[in-house]
């Protein structure tokens, strides 16, 4: 195996210089214009690379004439954030100014939580389903999340499904995601009569049809959105992960002409040394010309995002869908760390951590969440954030635990050690997920 030359660095899009001279030009026309006419909401789409345009084609060296260029420039900008208020799909309002829905604390709510019944929904798996496979404790089902400075609006799945008409909306990434999409399928389902709704799996995709709708919800596999040897027959028993870097379109292709686009990839990418493995070349066929790098993976998932990104500008059309990436998806394995017993996990686990605002599991690791922020946030289409991990974060409560079926029988020893084979990883459906899918109401119609 031939090492790379070190040719993974990335290009910086936005250059300094440019972006010192935007901010610049926002302070001075902000009075003028934002205030007197309230779109403060929209600053941040504009202060973000902009997804229009009239901005690229903007000279903002020139400022010394910028007396003469202010006015034709407020003209612009003021366009800009009519045409974006006009056109941001699937918006009919907005969310109380300066509200950040993702940071608040979870409301025991007993009476309007859950949102649905586990045995309501027939599209969780049998294997996830942890009422039925024995949990008893019933707190966890009724947490509400409570933003700090506003409150979400309540979904209504009559009203989603109006607007979801003849549009199709696609989960894409992990198994996580997968819990998402069902608990998106799960929050829709009572409102559509059973006759016309429709599910079905040829991996790696799920389809989910409402046919009065004539609307679809998907779910396409695919844990690292790049291609790796975990697809290759030959190539799964090798121990170490392999991506092939330049790889996107082999799944992407697929979820080209969707209306709403939701993605995820955090998980799989961690790797006990920190580092994994990039493939410049191919996994089938000649494989002389193949190379491969070790590189930290929070290098290789910035390079795997930098792909997605230019992927997602080349194939979206940020007048007619969404794009939402989800956050990192917390899990609970020591208990230590939120001042439980030593050596313990989310094993009976039955409340939220509610005396802890910046409670941060190290599973989450800061350095791809910045990657997260940072590479989405020069994005020409806009990729919206849910930032989940904060608010799940405090939800040690929220998994599977021991409460689903077990691939294998479990052995006496395993069995007197719960904690051993509890999944902290997974979430229980109703649950945690379902308020993922409220951000996502809340995102997409008042944003
Ligand atoms: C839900 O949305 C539908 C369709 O927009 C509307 O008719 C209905 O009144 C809404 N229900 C509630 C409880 O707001
Ligand atoms: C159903 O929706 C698809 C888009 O998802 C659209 O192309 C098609 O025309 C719609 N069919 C009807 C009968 O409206
Ligand atoms: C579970 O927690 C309860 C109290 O919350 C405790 O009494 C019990 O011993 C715990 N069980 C195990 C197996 O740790
Ligand atoms: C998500 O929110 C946390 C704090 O709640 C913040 O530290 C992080 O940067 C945010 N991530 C992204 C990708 O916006």
């Amino acid at each position: 195996m031939v090492s790379l030359k070190d040719d993974s660095k990335m290009k910086v899009v936005t250059s300094p210089h440019w972006k010192r001279t935007l901010y610049f030009l926002l302070f001075a026309l902000s009075f003028t214009i934002f205030i007197a006419i309230l779109y403060e909401e929209e600053l941040t789409h504009i202060i973000k690379p902009s997804p229009w345009h009239e901005f690229e084609e903007f000279e903002f060296e020139n400022f010394n004439q910028q007396e003469e260029q202010e006015e034709q420039e407020e003209d612009i900008l003021v366009q800009a954030v009519e045409k974006d208020v006009v056109i941001k799909p699937f918006a009919v309002g907005e969310t109380e100014k300066e509200c950040d829905v993702f940071e608040g604390r979870w409301e025991y709510d007993e009476a309007a939580r859950a949102l649905y019944g586990e045995a309501e929904c027939p599209y969780i798996q049998p294997k996830v389903m942890c009422q039925a496979n024995g949990r008893r404790d019933k707190q966890y089902l009724h947490w509400r999340w409570k933003p700090h400075w506003c409150s979400l609006p309540s979904f209504n799945a009559t009203f989603m499904l109006e607007m979801l008409r003849n549009k199709r909306v696609m989960f894409v990434g992990d198994h996580i995601h997968r819990g998402q999409f069902v608990s998106m399928i799960c929050l829709l389902q009572s409102a559509i009569p059973q006759s016309f709704q429709s599910f079905e799996t040829v991996k790696p995709k799920s389809i989910f049809r409402a046919s009065n709708y004539n609307m679809t919800i998907e779910f396409y596999y695919s844990p690292f959105l790049l291609e790796s040897n975990r697809e290759h027959r030959s190539q799964r028993f090798l121990r170490e992960k392999i991506i092939r870097t330049g790889s996107i379109d082999k799944h992407a292709r697929h979820w080209r002409g969707v209306d709403i686009l939701l993605l995820n990839t955090y998980t799989w990418w961690l790797q006990p040394r920190g580092k994994i493995k990039i493939l410049k070349g191919s996994f089938e066929g000649d494989k002389r010309k193949n190379k491969i790098k070790e590189m930290k993976t929070e290098d290789a998932y910035k390079l795997a995002m930098n792909e997605l990104v230019k992927w997602v500008e080349e194939n979206f059309d940020p007048h007619k869908t969404r794009v939402f990436f989800t956050s990192i998806s917390p899990s609970h394995e020591l208990s230590e760390e939120w001042g439980g017993e030593a050596k313990g996990n989310c094993y009976n686990e039955t409340t939220p951590i509610l005396d802890n605002p910046t409670y941060w599991g190290v599973g989450s690791r800061k350095g791809f969440m910045r990657v997260i922020q940072q590479v989405l946030s020069k994005s020409k289409v806009p990729i919206e954030v849910l930032n989940v991990t904060q608010l799940s974060e405090y939800r040690k409560d929220g998994h599977l635990s021991i409460y689903k079926k077990h691939e294998r029988e479990l052995a006496p020893r395993d069995l007197a050690n719960p904690r051993s084979y509890a999944d902290c990883h997974n979430w229980c459906l109703p649950g945690v997920q379902d308020t993922w899918n409220e951000l996502l109401y809340s995102k997409l119609f008042f944003p």
